[in-house]
């Protein structure tokens, strides 16, 4: 394990080999009192180094082809009150580098280390820590985070193992959730169903906060009240993932909260489930991801215009992105260290070919983890909005959109690894089922036991 971490180090100082680098890891946020936030490692801190203690740093020597971990020192009143932390030859084994200090030495050790060199790149919590002992002439930041992210983007075999577990029991605790939920409980009772099954199988952060939205709570993208009660005839939206060791998983499924879609239910969930298969297929090296969510547009425009929703001429209802009234977000995006990844601005930027904006433009490589997630919604705000009902009068048939509000939304998420040929699906559907027959069968079995 030591080995993915340092083998991050040698990656970054080979691309960085005319300067030193230096980062700092987060500190503990206080919430109040003497009480803090759950604490999370800044993700670069832990890409280069799988250290998730607060108050550490990092100095990057690629001249003299060192890296120094320097930790906090710990007196008596932090052991009375927060417990043990590993000591200094503790860290050196326990995360892998040559050399490990404490903080309070940081200055004299840089002051050491910078003989030799005239570039500095100091993440930004180094820079605001530490920006008297170096001698900057510009901000460097920028070049380090975006090297970073490009790094981050491409995922090796340790960080695959890792991310497959997170997937694992994500998949798992879905499972849990459809195998459970039942009309009368509340999302949260649901929520607690998914959050419980990761963190009693070890993984003690989610990777966000779950989204579980029942009925028209569907239709809040980043919904995350609930607290609603869960009826028959509704769909139950579940969006959550754990992460293990800082690596997340993020799945979506939308099942009802009774025994069995309804029709039009099943019709709008065949549709997303259709585009979101068709796009996994479609998933390969060299793909601009921009055709992909231009494919899941128009796929989708395809479905409602098959149930009366859209009118006109496919094209037309994408490049006058009157679909995304219905689909008001994108296909995808990178996963990782952080749920919605980078890929590294300036090294993978790339021509959006399309005339409309779409945010997420890059060229797929083999190591990329994504995220594939078409969804449609009925969403007041944008189906009641007088400009957008003026805009599209002629393509949206407004009288029959609104009498689908209220239903909420559908989405279905996998985590796809891109390689050379057909994606790794990192999301076992023989655990968590996207068929609508299985996830009637799931849902049958689940409400005569409760029953
Ligand atoms: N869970 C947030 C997203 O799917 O992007
Ligand atoms: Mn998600
Ligand atoms: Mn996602």
């Amino acid at each position: 394990m030591n080995n993915l971490y340092s083998n991050h180090r040698k990656s970054l100082m080979s691309r960085l080999s005319d300067g030193l680098t230096l980062l700092s890891g987060g500190a503990e946020v206080l919430r109040n009192g003497d009480v803090s936030h759950p604490f999370r490692q800044d993700s670069d801190f832990l890409y280069l180094s799988g250290v998730g203690e607060p108050n550490c740093h990092l100095l990057l020597d690629p001249k003299r082809r060192t890296s120094t971990l320097f930790i906090q020192r710990i007196d008596a009143h932090h052991k009375v009150w927060e417990g043990y932390v590993p000591g200094l030859a503790e860290c050196r084994k326990l995360y892998g580098f040559e050399r490990v200090a404490y903080s309070d030495e940081l200055p004299k050790r840089l002051k050491k280390a910078k003989k030799g060199y005239r570039k500095f790149y100091p993440n930004i919590a180094a820079l605001a820590k530490h920006a008297k002992l170096l001698p900057l002439k510009k901000k460097p930041c920028l070049e380090l985070a975006d090297l970073l992210q490009e790094l981050r983007a491409l995922k090796d075999e340790g960080e695959l193992a890792l991310m497959k577990k997170a997937g694992d029991i994500t998949a798992r605790a879905h499972r849990r959730v459809m195998d459970q939920a039942r009309p009368g409980m509340r999302e949260y009772e649901a929520q607690a169903l998914f959050d419980s099954a990761c963190l009693g199988s070890g993984l003690k952060h989610l990777a966000f906060p779950s989204i579980v939205a029942a009925g028209n709570n569907g239709a809040v993208l980043h919904y995350r009240k609930n607290d609603a009660v869960l009826k028959n005839g509704e769909l139950l939206l579940v969006d959550a993932g754990a992460e293990h060791n800082g690596y997340a998983a993020d799945i979506t499924r939308t099942f009802p909260v009774g025994r069995r879609f309804t029709p039009l239910q099943r019709d709008v969930y065949a549709i997303v489930l259709e585009t979101q298969k068709s796009c996994i297929e479609m998933l390969r090296p060299g793909l601009n991801s921009a055709e992909l969510h231009v494919h899941s547009m128009t796929m989708l425009a395809d479905g409602l215009k098959s149930i009366g929703l859209l009118t006109g001429d496919t094209t037309g209802l994408v490049e006058s992105e009157a679909v995304r009234l219905f689909y008001p977000h994108g296909i995808g995006h990178l996963l990782g260290l952080d749920v919605h990844d980078g890929a590294g601005g300036s090294k993978r930027k790339l021509e959006n070919p399309f005339k409309f904006p779409i945010r997420f433009v890059a060229k797929l490589e083999p190591g990329f983890v994504i995220t594939i997630e078409p969804g449609l919604y009925f969403i007041e705000a944008l189906l009641n909005d007088p400009k957008k009902r003026a805009k599209y009068k002629n393509s949206v048939r407004f009288s029959k959109a609104e009498k689908m509000l209220g239903f909420g939304g559908v989405r279905i998420e996998d985590d796809l690894l891109v390689r050379n040929g057909a994606p790794l699906n990192l999301t076992d559907s023989r655990v968590c089922p996207k068929e609508i027959a299985q996830i009637e069968d799931v849902r049958r079995a689940a409400l005569c036991r409760s029953s």
